[in-house]
């Protein structure tokens, strides 16, 4: 323990002596003792490119050893080829987990960088979820559009995006501007797909700070929290996604629309790479007519491409990943921020503090990780689905997409911790779940719906205060 909490002080020290933007010190405050430590024994004190891709401290020996394989898995890019480290496609989405989750966090996404219009035939690093307006599959492209294929095959279709700006002012005069993308896919490699009968969602990668911790949730606690959620003076009630596979009901806790009960490692490696697993058996591009010539079946191997015990080390590599401590807590303006955080209601979905349940998680093939149970942490989000509205720009925040029982307009609270540091680890400020927000600024004003309220009081503080509240979100 001693060691542990010199870390703690020395954090502080560090975070004493920093200067502050103008370069005048800033006046510090007197912090609680273990203010930033945003997931007990898992956080960590790293603040360069690596925080969101370092184990936790008590992640050594065996545990260390397979830490730093499931890391190599996780990393190293996939080949076409049979065997270990091979199956990726025929088509597929990212030819490795960390080329979207570049240093476990939100690979820059490329399209967003193209210029206007322009044709995305680069790697996006983005997930682009396609249905036919009843709700139900194209039955050539399945649920994800796989705009990449190995040689010689044809990728499903193709990304592209407009976009459209509108500028606005804040009550005190000054501007913002919001930019909403607009996608459309072409190249369809089958049948060609007509705009009006689809619905298109695109997703940039989240980051996984705390994928641990959300695996240890407590369902129990995030149940009361969905029926404790209902303030009418703030537009706010939050509830539960769950999902239903081979007849087990769970709670939804991952992805942007709570649809994941577990990690996601299986459907990671079969939907958006097209590698085969012992839970998702078939090629992703089974059934397509492509497929069906000749020279084509020689792709597809009888083989399963990865086995359970190496996506069991990637699920404990990405639930070992220490979770960054919070930085600049005692600085006074920080400090005033995290106040005008509450005074805006941004807890009251961005929830402070929960606790994880006392046996920890248990990995895919029976490994156990006890270290992760009964902790206190502080994830910024009560993992609730709420309505972020439809208005703003003539589209909110829906997508018209469903999952589970989330609908187009419904999203989860987005956990914040190690938000300030995705600058740092990914090198953009793109926020939401399309990346739509170019800043801090642009993600709060996108909020509608049960957002309104809090959204409002943010665009009414003076620019002092807003600037307050966003030096908060960085220390994150
Ligand atoms: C093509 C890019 C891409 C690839 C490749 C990819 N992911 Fe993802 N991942 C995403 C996107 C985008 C999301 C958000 C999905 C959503 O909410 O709909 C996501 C979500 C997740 C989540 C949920 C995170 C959370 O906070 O709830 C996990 C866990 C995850 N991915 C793990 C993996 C693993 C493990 C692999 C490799 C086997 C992988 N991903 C490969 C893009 C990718
Ligand atoms: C009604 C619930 C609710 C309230 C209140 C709320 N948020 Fe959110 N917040 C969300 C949801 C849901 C998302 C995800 C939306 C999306 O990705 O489309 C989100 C996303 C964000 C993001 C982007 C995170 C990321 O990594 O992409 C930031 C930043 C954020 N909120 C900050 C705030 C701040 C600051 C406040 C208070 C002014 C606030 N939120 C109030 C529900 C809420």
């Amino acid at each position: 323990m001693a060691p542990f909490m010199l870390c703690v002080i020395c954090a502080f020290m560090l975070a004493a002596c920093e200067e502050s933007d103008s370069g005048i010190s800033e006046i510090d405050i007197e912090a609680p003792t273990g203010y930033s430590l945003s997931a007990g024994t898992s956080t960590i004190f790293s603040t360069s490119s690596f925080a969101y891709d370092s184990e936790a401290e008590w992640v050594t020996g065996d545990l260390k050893k397979r830490f730093m394989r499931g890391d190599k898995l996780y990393d190293d890019a996939r080949t076409s080829g049979n065997g270990y480290g091979g199956g990726l496609g025929p088509v597929y989405a990212g030819y490795s987990c960390g080329s979207c989750h570049r240093n476990a966090g939100r690979t820059r996404p490329a399209l967003w960088e193209d210029t206007e219009g322009s044709g995305a035939y680069g790697f996006s690093s983005m997930l682009v979820y396609v249905t036919r307006k009843n709700g139900v599959f194209f039955q050539d492209y399945g649920r994800v559009l796989h705009d990449q294929a190995i040689y010689g095959v044809q990728p499903e279709g193709k990304l592209h995006v407009t976009r459209h700006y509108e500028t606005f002012s804040f009550p005190d005069g000054d501007t913002y501007e919001l930019c909403y993308p607009e996608y459309t896919i072409t190249e369809w490699y089958a049948d060609s797909v007509r705009p009006e009968d689809l619905f298109c969602s695109v997703r940039i990668p989240l980051r996984h700070v705390g994928m641990g911790q959300i695996m240890a949730l407590d369902p129990g606690e995030i149940e009361a929290l969905a029926r404790k959620s209902n303030y009418p003076e703030w537009g706010i009630s939050g509830r539960c996604n769950y999902i239903v596979e081979r007849g087990r009901r769970q709670l939804g806790v991952g992805g942007n629309k709570a649809q994941h009960a577990d990690l996601t490692v299986e459907l990671g490696f079969s939907s958006d790479m097209g590698v085969t697993n012992s839970r998702y058996p078939e090629e992703i591009c089974e059934g397509q007519r492509q497929m069906e010539q000749g020279s084509m079946m020689g792709l597809l191997y009888d083989e399963l491409d990865i086995s359970t015990e190496d996506m069991e080390d990637v699920d404990l590599y990405l639930q070992c990943l220490g979770v960054p401590a919070r930085r600049g807590v005692n600085k006074k303006t920080v400090y005033r921020g995290e106040q005008l955080f509450y005074q805006a209601g941004c807890q009251l979905c961005h929830a402070t503090t929960l606790h994880t349940r006392p046996r920890g998680t248990t990995l895919l093939k029976g490994t156990q990780l006890p270290w992760l149970g009964s902790q206190t942490i502080h994830p910024y989000s009560d993992f609730l689905l709420h309505d972020m509205g439809s208005e703003i720009m003539g589209v909110g925040l829906n997508d018209n997409y469903v999952s589970g029982l989330a609908r187009g307009n419904e999203w989860r609270t987005t956990p914040l911790w190690g938000i300030g540091l995705q600058e740092k680890v990914n090198g953009h400020t793109y926020f939401l779940h399309d990346g739509r927000a170019r800043n801090f600024v642009e993600a709060i004003m996108w909020h509608g719906g049960e957002g309104e309220a809090s959204k409002n009081k943010f665009a009414n503080m003076s620019r002092d205060d807003r600037n307050a509240l966003i030096r908060f979100l960085e220390s994150l």
